[in-house]
């Protein structure tokens, strides 16, 4: 236990010290290299350009690494790889050139299977077949998915202190390097599916994996992108005459976007390796496909006409990098709402991580002073470069980092997770809506029980999903939670061995029956599940 602890708290010391690391080569960045930070869309770009250079690699059983890389040499340098398990051990191996993608190519067969037929789709995912090139080492694995709860509650209750904690959660939560490598590339993989009939078409991932609030597992979202082509296609020419093409016509760009997806939709169900259980959902308000990538272990949401969500996960990011605090909060929150069926895995009237993080960053743009700045205040900062009109909504907001000047407020962590509590568990959600492009709250427009407005097409209410019940159990949550900090910070535990902190409010029988129970309960019981809680932790603790 003693060797374990030790190894914990230096994970976590590490993790608390990376992020201020960060933030003070961010600060550095600012005051000696404005240059050295760099843009949302810089790092897509590099992401794209790796994932190009980027094959999929099925391996057999016990590969061994040294005879895999030397094999794979033949066909060019290889500028990374990494191993991971999803039905079998895979490779993803990013080659220096693209020429080395087609050397590779030309040495490999089609399948030829009993009695059944391959399909000829060469994509760039490979089996590779061995007879003796298995070794006695495993290949090291790199983990795809979030520690399961109970694995992390105990990790979080060998930290210091609960700003500790929150920054280990976020470090053993958010995707990794290899994680978004991986992701880019099943982007990059349907992106050849759709160039079969649009050569010109772009694939890019948007939301969670692009964010920076990804957390592993967490869906993909894609974003078939045609739009280039039309624009591309008004280039002028000299002379008499100009040419079009000739196309077919149909009534919206609703009903494009949906004959679009839909073919696209059958091609990756036919011919796409490794994706199963296509489903087209193409009456949706944003028609999609949705599909999972078997060989990564993803599910995928393909869309098309959806281009203001590049925007909003690109202000996303941009909030993301201006505070080191507001990543810790963001992860968790969200870990906090998934634990006690706040958000859910499936759609439905629960609040979704995006409201519950629309709703963060209001809160930390209402603190004095604010953490963060508001929306308009960032479109005040934004350069001809950033401006962006997108079917008529104004979504320009600066882009440069360095040109956000950083926060006055230097509230503690867990004062900032104590007051979120207290600030949703008294909010009048039956007349304000939140509003993160002020910064204030507004008279809600309509009855729609949580109204957080989009922050770019203004008359939609991202939370417009959201029924009444769910909203209670939320404020219902947020009291006892804001309850359980107070008595926290008045009455510390005995850390060792026990659930304390973010460890306590993640345990989802301390909070049993809350937001179920319809009349006001008394304080009492709650401490005292608690302390039972907390003794069998102890129990099971000095068990080990
Ligand atoms: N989006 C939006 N309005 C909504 C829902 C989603 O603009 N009502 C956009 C946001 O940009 C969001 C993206 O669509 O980031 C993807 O939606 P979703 O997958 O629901 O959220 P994520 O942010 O990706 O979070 P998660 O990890 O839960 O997938
Ligand atoms: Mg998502």
């Amino acid at each position: 236990t003693c060797m374990r602890l030790r190894s914990v708290v230096r994970v976590t010391s590490r993790a608390l010290s990376n992020a201020v690391e960060g933030q003070r080569q961010v600060a550095a960045a600012t005051d000696e290299d404005p240059g050295a930070r760099r843009t949302f869309a810089e790092v897509q770009k590099e992401r794209q350009e790796q994932a190009k250079h980027t094959v999929l690699i099925n391996c057999p059983p016990n590969v061994n690494e040294k005879k895999f890389l030397k094999y794979l040499s033949q066909h060019g340098q290889i500028a990374s790889h990494f191993f991971y398990e999803s039905y079998g051990t895979h490779a993803v191996v990013e080659f220096l050139d693209k020429e080395s993608i087609e050397s590779l190519r030309s040495g490999t067969s089609l399948p030829t299977v009993e009695n059944e037929c391959s399909l000829p789709f060469k994509s760039r995912l490979f089996t590779l077949k061995s007879e003796s090139a298995s070794g006695n080492v495993p290949v090291l694995s790199h983990r795809q998915s979030a520690l399961p709860i109970n694995e992390l509650i105990q990790k979080l209750c060998k930290a210091q202190n609960i700003e500790e904690q929150a920054y280990a959660l976020l470090e053993m939560h958010q995707l990794t390097d290899e994680s978004i490598r991986l992701r880019f590339l099943v982007s990059s993989l349907v992106k050849d599916i759709a160039a079969a009939y649009f050569p010109e078409a772009t694939v890019n991932p948007y939301g969670s994996t692009v964010n920076s609030f990804g957390k592993l597992g967490c869906d993909l979202d894609l974003f078939l992108d045609l739009d280039d082509i039309q624009k591309r296609s008004a280039v002028k020419t000299t002379g008499p005459f100009t040419t079009e093409y000739l196309t077919k016509r149909v009534p919206s760009a609703r009903v494009a976007t949906q004959r679009i997806l839909s073919v696209i939709g059958e091609c990756i169900d036919n011919f796409g390796p490794g994706c199963t259980g296509v489903q087209k959902i193409l009456n949706a308000r944003c028609p999609l496909v949705r599909f999972s990538h078997q060989p990564a272990g993803l599910q995928c949401d393909l869309t098309s006409d959806n281009r203001i969500a590049l925007r909003s996960s690109e202000l996303l990011y941009i909030y993301g990098s201006c505070d080191h605090r507001l990543r810790a909060l963001v992860f968790t929150l969200r870990c906090w709402a998934r634990v006690h069926g706040i958000t859910s895995a499936i759609p439905g009237a629960w609040i979704t991580n995006f409201s519950l993080t629309m709703m963060i960053l209001f809160f930390l743009q209402k603190r004095s002073p604010s953490v963060i700045p508001t929306l308009d205040q960032l479109k005040g900062l934004a350069g001809k470069e950033d401006k962006h009109i997108i079917d008529g909504h104004d979504c320009s907001f600066v882009s440069n980092l360095n040109t956000i000047k950083p926060t006055q407020n230097s509230e503690a962590l867990n004062v900032l997770l104590g007051d979120f509590f207290e600030f949703y568990g008294n909010f009048d959600f039956s007349k304000n809506c939140i509003d993160i492009r002020k910064g204030k709250e507004q008279n809600k427009p309509e009855v729609s029980p949580l109204y957080i407005q989009n922050p770019f097409e203004q008359t939609l209410n991202v939370s417009k999903n959201v029924n009444q019940s769910q909203l209670d159990r939320f404020v219902a949550l947020a009291r006892e939670s804001a309850w359980i900090m107070q008595e926290q910070s008045s009455h510390p535990v005995q850390k060792e061995n026990a659930a304390w902190g973010l460890g306590t409010l993640l345990l989802p029988s301390v909070f049993q029956g809350i937001g179920k129970i319809k009349k006001k309960r008394k304080r009492g019981p709650a401490s005292d599940r608690i302390k039972s809680l907390l003794d069998s932790l102890k129990t099971n603790g000095k068990a080990r």
